[in-house]
């Protein structure tokens, strides 16, 4: 079975297959390796799970393949959980990651609270179901950047089991405890029981 991923980024389809990679039978194809032209969904939706579901739904109704699509964001309790579904484009349409992070940090100037979550939210869909998982990580904002690892607000997003920023990690040391890692995680738990039917199926 492929299940095709719902990204070019090279770096989380790589994350992705190395915690999928036990689920007997299971190939994850990047939409690169599908060559295919895939139109690109528009994520209009308000909250995460409905821009999983649009990613997800769109890629599998123009392939007819199983598709695996993620949406994340840093929800920070100052700004009553900005910028959130909106976290790619804080700072404009054309912000880059460092623009994001300068806008975050002047936003939090006096805030009485720096807490926040990083959250993601894990859509998969196939022509029988679709299955929903999310993860979150618990943090706080800094008061200035730190690190040169990672991308987007991981310079200034401290978890709180932790010393030190996303930025200031290895990629196994964030993987371990990230929104993506854990949310990939739950959706391991939820899809492996229909992994093995479908083995037991094809035994029989
Ligand atoms: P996406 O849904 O994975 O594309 O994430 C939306 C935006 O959230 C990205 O453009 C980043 O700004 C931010 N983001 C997502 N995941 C992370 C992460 O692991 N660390 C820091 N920022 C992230």
């Amino acid at each position: 079975m492929n299940i095709l991923l719902a990204t070019n980024n090279q770096h989380k389809a790589e994350e992705i297959e190395a915690i999928l990679s036990d689920l007997k039978g299971v190939s994850i194809l990047t939409l690169s390796d599908h060559g295919q032209d895939i139109p690109e969904p528009v994520e209009d939706g308000t909250t995460l799970e409905a821009n999983a579901w649009i990613k997800a739904k769109e890629i599998h109704d123009a392939t007819g393949l199983p598709v695996l699509a993620d949406d994340t964001g840093l929800e920070v309790d100052a700004l009553d959980g900005a910028p959130g579904v909106y976290s790619a484009r804080y700072a404009g349409d054309d912000a880059t990651y460092n623009d994001n992070c300068n806008a975050l940090l002047d936003a939090m100037k006096g805030a009485a609270s720096r807490t926040a979550r990083f959250r993601t939210v894990i859509c998969y869909v196939d022509s029988f179901r679709t299955l929903f998982a999310e993860g979150e990580v618990k943090g706080v904002i800094t008061q200035e950047k730190r690190g040169e690892g990672g991308f987007g607000y991981d310079p200034i997003f401290r978890p709180e089991e932790s010393e030190k920023t996303f930025a200031e990690m290895s990629s196994e040391e964030k993987n371990q405890i990230s929104h993506r890692g854990r949310a990939l995680r739950n959706f391991h738990s939820t899809f492996a029981p229909y992994v093995s039917s479908a083995e037991e199926r094809e035994d029989a």
